[in-house]
């Protein structure tokens, strides 16, 4: 099968790999029908999370069909239409049973405490082959994969796999209820999802911080405010919109990948914090706390930040004293993915979530390393990357 391979920072390609097997008699094979691009693989691209092997198969979001199942998958059957989650579980642990899936205690081979297990991640985090590929081999298949109802297409279905279920986690995270005003940093796939999820949950109002004309034009559509940060002061334009008072509530929807605003330096030794040491490649965040920074110096006196930008375990240039000495609450982590998807599909399904303000475009898998670089570089039109015709 064709798959986008992972070689070495800044180095991906197009390879003929072989098809996954089933392995263990708890496994399904799903031949895919699309998958799509995250800033998440950005980041392994450039270096930004560490730890990637030499060999994985990219891409954590995926939906198909079911082609093979092993002996012991009683719930589904060769035929059956699913949305894989980008993260593993069990199903059957103490974590997945509370809904903290991405801390399942079996899914990674690491053991309990190996940390969230990914599919197309870094070795700490399995490593597990991914989906941007002809077909994949799901572990633990009769807790990861997710019917999807007959009326979604592949094109909504996409978004469940990922970036909305992070979306509204992170939304979650910071506590939006009905009042609220909620500012977003960053208007890629994922903050746009957080924004569509902050108004769904109740937001009376929601601020959406970028730099990319684009992207704060598609969050206007939804009827956010943007602020751009190349421009304008965001935390001096937060406190001016919320009667000097600030957001009730931030999610960090960018992660280490952050760019500096015009009065920020950038920091050398940030970067190879979060790169592990090395020096990150392509167009990686020359200040990783900035977003961080400004959240904390930006929400209001004791209000609630949720962060599901992505920040490697090696990085801890985030600013908790004054975090501390403001009275905030901070959420953060890698969404449950698993126990979020069905009532999400629901949402799709019915019309009341709509991707394709998202899902900009759709590609063919044979451009996928093009699709990379464009979606690396933030071109107009590539919010969401979807692939398609990997087999
Ligand atoms: N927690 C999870 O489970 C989870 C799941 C999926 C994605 N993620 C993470 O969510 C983040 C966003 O993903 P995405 O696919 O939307 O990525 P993306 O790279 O498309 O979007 C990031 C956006 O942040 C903007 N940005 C950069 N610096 C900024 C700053 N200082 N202030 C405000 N905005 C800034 C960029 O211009 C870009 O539009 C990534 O870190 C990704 O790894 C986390
Ligand atoms: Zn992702
Ligand atoms: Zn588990």
């Amino acid at each position: 099968m064709k798959a986008v391979v992972w070689h070495d920072r800044g180095k991906i390609s197009l390879d003929n790999v072989a098809d996954p097997g089933i392995r263990d008699s708890g496994d399904a094979i799903v031949r895919l029908t699309m998958s799509a691009i995250c800033g998440t693989d950005l980041h392994m691209i450039r270096g930004t999370f560490p730890g990637m092997v030499d060999g994985t198969i990219l891409g954590h979001e995926g939906v198909g069909v079911v082609e093979e199942v092993g002996d012991d998958v009683r719930n589904f059957r060769p035929g059956d239409r699913v949305v894989v989650p980008s993260t593993l579980c069990c199903g059957a642990c103490t974590y997945c049973r509370a809904g903290y899936s991405a801390q399942c205690d079996r899914a990674n081979p690491h053991g309990h405490l190996g940390g969230t297990a990914i599919f197309g991640g870094p070795e700490p985090a399995g490593p597990f082959d991914g989906m941007q590929a002809g077909y994949v081999r799901v572990p633990w298949a009769a807790a990861n994969l997710v019917p999807i109802p007959e009326q979604v297409i592949d094109e909504q279905a996409i978004i469940c796999s990922d970036v909305l279920p992070t979306g509204w986690f992170g939304a979650k995270l910071a506590e939006v209820s009905r009042g609220d005003t909620v500012a977003v940093f960053g208007c890629g796939p994922v903050g746009q999802l957080a924004i569509t999820s902050a108004f769904k949950l109740g937001a009376g109002r929601v601020l959406a911080v970028d730099q990319v004309p684009d992207r704060l034009e598609t969050a206007r559509r939804q009827h956010a405010d943007p602020i751009d940060f190349s421009r304008e002061d965001p935390v001096e334009i937060m406190r001016e919109l919320t009667n000097g008072v600030g957001p009730d509530r931030v999610i960090d929807a960018v992660g280490v990948d952050a760019y500096p605003g015009p009065e920020s330096e950038t920091s050398e030794s940030e970067q190879r914090a979060a790169a592990g040491g090395e020096a990150p490649t392509w167009h990686y965040g020359t200040l990783p706390s900035q977003a961080a920074r400004w959240a904390v110096s930006g929400v209001a006196k004791a209000g609630t930040i949720g962060v599901i930008g992505v920040y490697p375990a090696g990085f801890d240039a985030w600013p908790i004293g004054s975090a501390m000495n403001r009275n905030l609450t901070v959420h953060l982590g890698n969404c449950n993915h698993r126990p979020l998807i069905p009532e999400l599909l629901d949402m799709v399904a019915s019309g009341v979530i709509d991707p394709s303000n998202v899902v900009t475009r759709q590609e063919p898998v044979t451009d996928a390393i093009e699709a990379y670089r464009v979606f690396d570089e933030q071109q107009p039109g590539w919010v969401k990357v979807a692939l398609e015709g990997m087999t």
